[in-house]
Formats: C-alpha cells, sequence, structure tokens
C-alpha cells in the first residue's frame, strides 16, 4: 500500500515515515526541502534499511502537484505535515502562511477527490483552541479565535478538509498535535531547528550543548503552580504511531464519520521550569536560565482529554518527558559532535 507523506523529511513527517515503514506501507515523500535536507532520507534509511520515495517538490505548483499523482497514481492515502509553522514568523508575513499552507491543501484535495475514494490524515494543532476554559482540553471544546495566522490556517484547513470531505470519496481524520518534543532512540533523525529555535526544547538543548548562552523563561507570574507556562509535550515518535494507527482506522473503513478530529497529547501538563529540570535531570547539567517576560500571544496552560485518542482510536502516549528530553539532548549532542 503505497501512502504520500508530504514535509515527510520534517521533523514530525520524518519521525511518521519511519513507523509507516515499520508497519509494512510504501513510502513516497514530498517535500521542498524549505525546512529540512535530503540527509533526512539517510537517517531514515539507516534505522528501516529501506529508503522511502522522494519527490522534490513545492505544493504551491499547481501543476507539480498534478503531475505527481499522475506518476503516482497507486497512492491510497496522505498524510499532510507540509506547512509553515513558526507562530511568530506568520505574524510577520502572513501572506506567505495563507499561500503556502492553505494553496497546498487546496490542490491536494483537488487531486484526491478525483479518486474513487482517498483516506486523508492532517496535522493539526492545539493552537486552534487558543487558551481553552477547561483542562484538560477535550475535542469539543470551542476552536477560538485564532492567536497568529499560523493558527489560522490550521482552523482554516480543518474547515476545508470538512467541507470537502463531506461531498467527495474523501475521508479525513484530524489529529490536533500538543507540543511535539525529543527524537527517534536511534538518535538517526530528530527536530533540526533554523536559526535560532522558537520552540523551548530545541532552545534547551542548544544551550546545554553551549551554542546558546542561555535560556529566557517567557514569564513567571502565570497563575500556575510554579508560575511558569504549562503545556503538554508529547514525544514525537508516539505522536508518529497515532498517524499510522490514525491511517489504518481509514483504510479499514473504521472511522465513524467522513472526518474525526483527536487530540494527540500525553494528558499531562508540564511547566517550562518542570522541563527544564527534567532536562537537568537527563543531562546531569544545570541549564543556564533567566526569568524574562511573557512573550506576546502565550497562553497560560494547554494539555489534552485523551480520552477519544485512547477510546477511540485506541492510541495512547507511552514514552515520558523525561525519555523525550533524554532522546532530545542525545540528538542534539550528536548533530553538534558532526
Ligand atoms: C512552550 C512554552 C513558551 C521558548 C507552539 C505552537 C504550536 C506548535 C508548538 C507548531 C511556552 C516557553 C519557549 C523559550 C520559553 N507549533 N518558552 N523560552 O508556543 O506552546 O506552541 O509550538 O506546530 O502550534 O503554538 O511551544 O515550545 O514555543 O513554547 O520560556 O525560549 O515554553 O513561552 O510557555 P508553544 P513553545
Amino acid at each position: 500500500m503505497k501512502v504520500l507523506v508530504t514535509g515527510g523529511l520534517g521533523f514530525i513527517g520524518s519521525h511518521t515515515v519511519v513507523e509507516l515503514q515499520n508497519e509494512g506501507f510504501e513510502v513516497v515523500i514530498i517535500d521542498n526541502l524549505s525546512n529540512s535536507s535530503e540527509d533526512v532520507l539517510k537517517g531514515i534509511t539507516t534505522i528501516t534499511g529501506k529508503t522511502p520515495l522522494f519527490e522534490k517538490l513545492d505544493l504551491r505548483e499547481k501543476a507539480s502537484v498534478q503531475d505527481f499523482f499522475k506518476k503516482h497514481n497507486d497512492v491510497a492515502g496522505v498524510i499532510h505535515f507540509a506547512a509553515s509553522k513558526a507562530v511568530g514568523e506568520s505574524v510577520e508575513q502572513p501572506l506567505l502562511y495563507y499561500e503556502n499552507n492553505i494553496s497546498s491543501l487546496i490542490y491536494l484535495l483537488q487531486e484526491l477527490q478525483q479518486k474513487p475514494e482517498a483516506s486523508f490524515i492532517f496535522s493539526s494543532s492545539c493552537t486552534v483552541y487558543g487558551q481553552a476554559e477547561k483542562m484538560p482540553i477535550t475535542e469539543d471544546a470551542p476552536v477560538q479565535v485564532a492567536m497568529s495566522p499560523y493558527g489560522n490556517t490550521k482552523q482554516i484547513g480543518e474547515e476545508i478538509i470538512t467541507d470537502t470531505a463531506k461531498v467527495t470519496n474523501i475521508n479525513a481524520i484530524l489529529l490536533r498535535y500538543f507540543n511535539p518534543v525529543g527524537a527517534h532512540k536511534s538518535v538517526e533523525i530528530g527536530e533540526l531547528p533554523l536559526g535560532v529555535p522558537q520552540n523551548l526544547v530545541p532552545f534547551i538543548t542548544q544551550t546545554g550543548v553551549g551554542l546558546r548562552q542561555e535560556l529566557s523563561v517567557f514569564g513567571d507570574d502565570y497563575p500556575t503552580p510554579d508560575g511558569t507556562a504549562v503545556r503538554d509535550y508529547i514525544h514525537v515518535v508516539d505522536l508518529a504511531k497515532a498517524h499510522v494507527i490514525a491511517l489504518q482506522r481509514l483504510l479499514s473503513k473504521k472511522n465513524l464519520s467522513k472526518v474525526e478530529t483527536f487530540n494527540l497529547g500525553t494528558g499531562k501538563g508540564s511547566s517550562v521550569l518542570e522541563v527544564i529540570h527534567s532536562f537537568e535531570k537527563v543531562s546531569d547539567k544545570k541549564l543556564p536560565y533567566k526569568m524574562m517576560p511573557r512573550r506576546e500571544g502565550d497562553i497560560t496552560e494547554a494539555y489534552a482529554n485523551t480520552d477519544k485518542a485512547n477510546n477511540i482510536l485506541g492510541w495512547k502516549a507511552e514514552l515520558s518527558l523525561d525519555e523525550a528530553m533524554a532522546s532530545a539532548w542525545k540528538w542534539e549532542q550528536k548533530v553538534r559532535s558532526k
């Protein structure tokens, strides 16, 4: 069974390709290498012994997308990761985000709707909830006005897929990730942020290897137990496995409706300070950090109610925050030793 993974050389995409290959799927990757490199293909091959097909292609080019589906007309399912994902950058360059994240999705769906049937897994985000009223967050928590164009592209993407699935043979699952962290235990693939990391964990590990002087903790005056913001940090391998299970659900027609939505998190909230302490424990290093004002647009807390994913999708996160931090640290040390 051939599966297309767009953005398959990215952080979550590459880990998902490994798990798809472990389950016996033939994988073809589309990636424009704007935020990844072909070296990732080697990492995947080292882990699984199988090199996925790879097409360097920009999904904003409609003709290229059409040509791809003519060539690979046996694609049974698509897992769509390819998108720009930096919250701050999206505020600075909204049109880049709307063009990239929305038109790519439209061109993909236009090809899939011509097939007798198609299974579509969409990479969404807990960011659609904004600051949810109630913790832990369930899938029926209201989608709030997006805090950034990036978040808005996820909300719009979900709506486009929902409207399209209603009137075509496309069946879809929307996966709302919480905070993906960590790296594959083989240390062959992991997160490769370009430039100064926006996200907490890569900034911590880069500080640990001395690439950054110290971590700025954005806010210690939140209404949380230790004053720092709380998130649900989910190991990227657990996240990757959920994508394979979701795809298999659609391919085996177990879905209960044309579009299903699942939160993917651990169900546990961790504060910034708890993440720092986890890093210090697994690395046996003291992390230099300083308290700074809150970051514009940040919410106080978000962690998932995982009942639906556990009981309906049949998936549960298994790896702990310490395991995620240990794998992220090992990966950072390897990348910096090159
Ligand atoms: C986590 C916490 C920061 C950096 C975003 C997107 C989400 C997904 C993941 C793409 C916050 C604090 C961070 C630092 C800090 N993105 N922090 N110092 O903002 O929860 O989620 O990234 O898929 O959609 O919204 O993740 O890692 O940026 O921040 O104190 O140097 O760490 O303030 O409280 P976030 P994050």
